[in-house]
């Protein structure tokens, strides 16, 4: 059966490692028609937006996406793309599994847990306004209904995956009222798993828990921000952000991305790894029933990090991303 599926190659160093996970996807064999779409600065150049209507509706009849990174301008310019497809295609759940791969030298070896992220409210709701002109507000929004799903979410993924804790992270002592509404969420959700082992810690103190012992967790569940820094820090662990995949699921879209930004500073220099991108990848032919290819792609790229001279450079090999693309595909034969 062919697979329609919305190919967003983003900025940056976004088309490249697209372009990657293109090649090894289409190695597998598997019958996949990509329906390609331009967001940020080459929609703006062609059609005066940063999100034109047409990547919606693509996304929305396909139902499923494979996205590179979107640059966003900091302080100024257009809003963040990545958070206004979140909210207009109520893709709810960010979806970032951290495992340590063998043979790949990190801070910590033997991490595997994923984190769950709130991915429609909280200070990325974008509602912020200047208090005359020395002052700005940003609104935190919080509300039962996504803070109840999202961790519903964690706790289905941990017993699909057969893990057997749920950890909550927050910071209710000092926002008692919106941190506290998300936790009061996870405490009455985790009464209907009791299978399941929950726990909630403050933002500040996992952030050190995660660097001294990840391996301590196995599902964890936060509001948007501290999700999103969580994140980096974890893919931190484990060897750095060209590893750390994602997916933002919804009720029935999904649009599958790395972690890592455009990465400006190593743009157009083959350089980039392209792991993290081939993950989602995975992640996505795994969502549509492709397990086979999936697991052809997860073998071939667990062989090819093992050889040292076999990775990308930031991981200490000597291969570029396309030539690491190649050995890849050459592991598949
Ligand atoms: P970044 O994640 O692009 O880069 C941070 C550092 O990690 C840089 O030194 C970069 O060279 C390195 N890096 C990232 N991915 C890599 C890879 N695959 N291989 C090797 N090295 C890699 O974060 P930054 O620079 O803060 O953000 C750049 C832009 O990306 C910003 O406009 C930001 O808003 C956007 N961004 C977009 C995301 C998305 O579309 N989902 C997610 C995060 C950031």
């Amino acid at each position: 059966m062919v697979n329609n599926i919305t190919l967003i190659p983003g900025d940056g160093i976004g088309p490249e490692v697209i372009e990657s996970t293109v090649k090894v996807i289409e190695a597998t064999g598997v019958d996949i028609r990509w329906e390609i779409v331009e967001t940020g600065n080459n929609a703006i150049k062609a059609k005066g937006t940063s999100l034109p209507e047409c990547v919606i509706d693509s996304i929305k009849k396909n139902k499923i996406a494979l996205k590179g990174p979107i640059t966003t301008p900091v302080g100024r310019g257009f809003r963040s793309v990545n958070v206004k497809l979140r909210q207009n295609l109520n893709l709810f759940a960010n979806v970032r599994p951290i495992k340590s791969f063998d043979g790949v030298s990190s801070l910590h070896e033997g991490v595997d847990f994923v984190i769950v992220r709130e991915n429609t409210e909280d200070l990325y709701a974008g509602i912020e306004h200047m208090v005359g002109e020395d002052a700005a507000e940003s609104i935190k929004i919080i509300t039962r209904k996504a803070s109840e799903r999202i961790c519903r979410y964690a706790f289905e993924l941990a017993r699909k995956q057969n893990r057997k804790k749920v950890t909550l992270v927050h910071k209710a002592n000092i926002m008692k009222l919106s941190d506290g509404l998300f936790l009061e969420c996870g405490r009455k959700c985790a009464e209907e798993y009791r299978d399941i082992e929950f726990e909630d810690i403050i933002v500040d103190a996992m952030s050190m828990k995660l660097v001294q012992s990840p391996q301590e967790y196995e599902v964890i569940v936060a509001p948007n921000l501290y999700g999103d820094i969580l994140s980096d820090l974890s893919a931190g662990l484990i060897g750095g952000l060209g590893l750390a995949p994602g997916a933002n699921i919804g009720e029935d879209i999904a649009v599958f991305e790395p972690v890592h930004g455009s990465a400006l500073d190593i743009q157009g220099k083959n350089i980039a790894n392209p792991t993290s991108a081939i993950l989602s990848g995975i992640m996505m032919l795994k969502h549509i029933g492709e397990f086979n290819a999936a697991e052809k792609i997860e073998k071939a790229l667990g062989e090819t990090l093992k050889e040292e001279n076999n990775r990308t450079i930031e991981l200490g090999g000597n291969l570029g991303t396309k030539e690491f693309t190649l050995e890849i595909i050459n592991h598949m034969k």
